[in-house]
């Protein structure tokens, strides 16, 4: 790439049409939605087919090309001046977390058009790729990245056996789709055609607004672990049972989120929730036999989050030694920490600058799929800020003028990589 010319912006780009065409598509995808009035959309659920249909179109009036994978990726293919060139991706996911925001994922899918959009078919020295992650979240089968690990080639074909809330495989899901999940081995991408990532997505927190930017840089993506665990009692009567007679799964469960909440105050920088929790029989007058429960940990040094869950699971034996039930854990998912490529955020940091804005370097605390896909290729990744540091949430929020800020940037990236700057 070093040997081409420096391409420029054009002024025949209407950034702020293009940007506010962004804003209206973000609130068109809201309305598909698995459950009327609010957002949620997990992955391949029946609203994602209209919503592919939607997002193709768009695409192919960027000049683009459309395919998906078995995963269920849509993917649209910008060629590049000559034959045989390498491809830069941009991406994020199109599914949502339940009672979700419209920006989340959505919005970096919706300016990787956008950008391609504003190239107005004008050629580089690469092809640009704009994916929609068909899961990032990891709602439907409890697994995140389901997307981004196929595109990487890091798809675990195990994966296929787990079952949704309705018993659903996830193979299942796929076929019902229209997809074959025999297929699933060749949506990874070969890494030596590949460039690199880009990622946009709304900052989910508060650094950039109280510092009045626009949009920042993630130097880093921190680790997380997930993972599903129960404790086991014994159902009762509620009237009946005396209290010293119990073994109440929910009353351990109890215990345990505050002593999580406990340790997660007291280390810098830990993260740590209990999000989920399911009772059962769940009924008024019957003492809980059984709480499900997930975990989600995060800290940017790997060595802090091991040790935070590893200290977890201990005190959670201790627990039910202590009030004689017992604890089991299903299933446990980490992605280790990640930073961004030097050589791209380089460019992403000249691409913010030549709009007049500092370089702001972030941590981003939130998983993104971009922290997948460092392990495929390297990866910068750019943040807009989010008013009242709100997300996965229906507040959520953009400003439109970031938009075009972030749009503006990620144009001015892809001719910075065009002509090998700096
Ligand atoms: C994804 O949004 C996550 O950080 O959980
Ligand atoms: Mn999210
Ligand atoms: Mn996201």
């Amino acid at each position: 790439m070093a040997s081409m010319p420096a391409l420029h912006l054009t002024d025949d780009v209407n950034w702020t049409a293009l940007a506010d065409e962004v804003l209206v598509h973000c609130n068109q995808i809201a309305a598909y939605t698995e459950e009327e009035g609010i957002i949620t959309r997990t992955f391949l659920c029946a609203p994602m087919k209209p919503l592919h249909e939607l997002v193709s179109g768009w695409m192919q009036a960027a000049h683009m090309t459309v395919r998906r994978d078995a995963i269920g990726n849509l993917i649209g293919h910008y060629p590049a001046e000559g034959d045989g060139a390498p491809v830069f991706l941009i991406g994020s996911h199109l599914d949502t977390v339940p009672n979700a925001g419209k920006f989340d994922g959505v919005l970096g899918v919706l300016l990787g058009i956008a950008a391609v959009q504003a190239l107005g078919g004008r050629r580089l020295p690469f092809a640009v790729e704009v994916l929609g992650f068909s899961e990032e979240e990891g709602i439907r089968y409890r697994v995140p990245y389901l997307g981004s690990l196929a595109t990487a080639g890091r798809f675990d074909l195990m994966l296929l056996e787990r079952i949704d809330a309705h018993a659903v495989t996830l193979a299942e899901a796929i076929r019902a789709f229209g997809l074959d999940p025999a297929q699933i081995p060749m949506a990874a991408y070969p890494r030596q055609r590949i460039l690199g990532y880009l990622e946009a997505h709304v900052e989910q927190g508060p650094v950039l607004e109280k510092l009045n930017l626009p949009v920042g840089i993630v130097a880093a993506i921190v680790g997380h672990s997930r993972l599903w665990a129960s404790f086991q009692g014994n159902a009762g009567h509620a009237g009946t049972l005396p209290m010293e007679d119990r073994h109440d799964a929910l009353a351990a469960a109890a215990e345990f989120v505050l002593e999580v909440e406990r340790l997660a105050r007291s280390v810098d920088g830990l993260r740590a929730t209990v999000g989920a929790l399911t009772v059962k029989p769940g009924a008024v007058n019957v003492v809980p036999g059984l709480a499900t429960f997930s975990l989600d940990v995060r800290h940017a040094d790997d060595a802090v989050r091991q040790r935070a869950v590893a200290q977890l699971l201990d005190q959670a034996e201790d627990l039910a030694r202590k009030r004689g039930v017992r604890f089991h854990m299903e299933h446990i998912e980490q992605q280790p920490a990640v930073k961004a490529d030097p050589r791209l955020t380089k460019m992403l940091v000249a691409a913010v600058e030549t709009m007049g804005f500092p370089a702001m370097h972030m941590v981003s605390g939130a998983g993104h799929d971009a922290a997948v896909m460092a392990s495929l290729t390297p990866m910068t990744m750019l943040f807009l800020r989010s008013p009242g540091g709100v997300s996965h949430h229906p507040d959520e929020a953009v400003v439109p003028g970031d938009v075009q800020v972030a749009l503006e940037v990620m144009v001015n990236f892809l001719f910075c990589l065009a002509g090998g700057l700096p």
